[in-house]
């Protein structure tokens, strides 16, 4: 069964798209079959993934206007099992051109609705705002997956965004489900940051996945590289701990479904 996962925070720089790659590629290296749709107009998750100028031409942006379909614009990634559609900076426009729309929330629902049954997993990496793309994302999505970078205000910005999410769920989507928080860039040795992910799991419980990511210098080296951390360096911290965190989402996914 096809699983659509939000990869979203309002605050930018707290590890989603970083969280969307490598997460996929953990994934497609367990042989699942996965899709990121990358959804940011800033692009960074396909420029990490090395895809150059030309094979962002067609993009998401294109698709949600009508200028061509997805399997055009599906392009395939270094990484077997993993394709992405692209984004491009026009995406930007589309927070506006959409708000004239019929239905302008379900677009993106719409656009992947024939494609789901070809994927395991389609990861949506969201920009930094709960705006209209934001929106798109959820809606078209059965569960949201949360970064959440251990920081003095981060249970606020989670509350907002928990808070955002029964309102999508109530309105728009009724399957839409908090998958899980990942704990970003965590720092063993600051008690702020320690605290702070105690906090989280006081609020959250087991929804916090059990693997944080750590902070790890090759983690961020590797997008200038065009390529995950994974395949960057296996061996690193960060790649640990991706790896993990794609296990644990398979096994709590498993659970979900028997659940259900
Ligand atoms: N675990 C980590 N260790 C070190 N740097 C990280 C880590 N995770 C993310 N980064 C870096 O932090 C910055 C923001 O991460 P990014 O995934 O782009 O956030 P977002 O998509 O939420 O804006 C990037 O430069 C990224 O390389
Ligand atoms: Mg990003």
């Amino acid at each position: 069964m096809s699983h659509t996962i939000t990869i979203a925070n309002q605050k930018g720089g707290v590890g989603k798209t970083t969280t969307t790659i490598n997460l996929a590629t953990g994934l497609a290296a367990a042989d699942k079959r996965v899709l990121i749709i990358d959804f940011d107009p800033q692009a960074n998750a396909s420029t990490g993934l090395g895809l150059t100028k030309q094979k962002r031409v067609m993009n998401i942006y294109g698709i949600l206007v009508g200028h061509y379909t997805v399997s055009q614009a599906l392009v395939k990634t270094l990484i077997p099992g993993l394709s992405i559609i692209p984004s491009a900076i026009d995406l930007l426009g589309a927070e506006i051109e959409l708000v004239d729309m019929k239905e302008r929330e379900s677009c993106l629902k719409e656009i992947i609705a024939p494609y789901k049954s070809m994927f395991d997993y389609i990861l949506i990496d969201c920009p930094p705002s709960m705006g209209l793309l934001t929106l798109n994302a959820m809606v078209a999505s059965d569960s949201v997956l949360i970064p959440l970078q251990c920081e003095y205000y981060a249970l606020e910005g989670l509350s907002y965004l928990l808070g955002s999410i029964q309102k999508i769920k109530k309105n728009f989507n009724q399957k839409l489900d908090l998958f899980g928080v990942i704990l970003t860039m965590f720092d063993r040795r600051s008690s702020l940051c320690q605290m702070v992910a105690e906090d989280v799991k006081k609020f959250l419980g087991d929804k916090v996945f059990q693997t944080a990511v750590p902070r790890n210098t090759k983690v961020s080296e590797a997008p200038s590289h065009g390529k995950p951390v994974l395949i960057y360096d296996l061996k690193c911290p960060g790649s640990k701990a991706y790896m993990a965190i794609a296990r644990e989402l398979l096994t709590r996914d498993a659970n979900r479904i028997q659940a259900a």
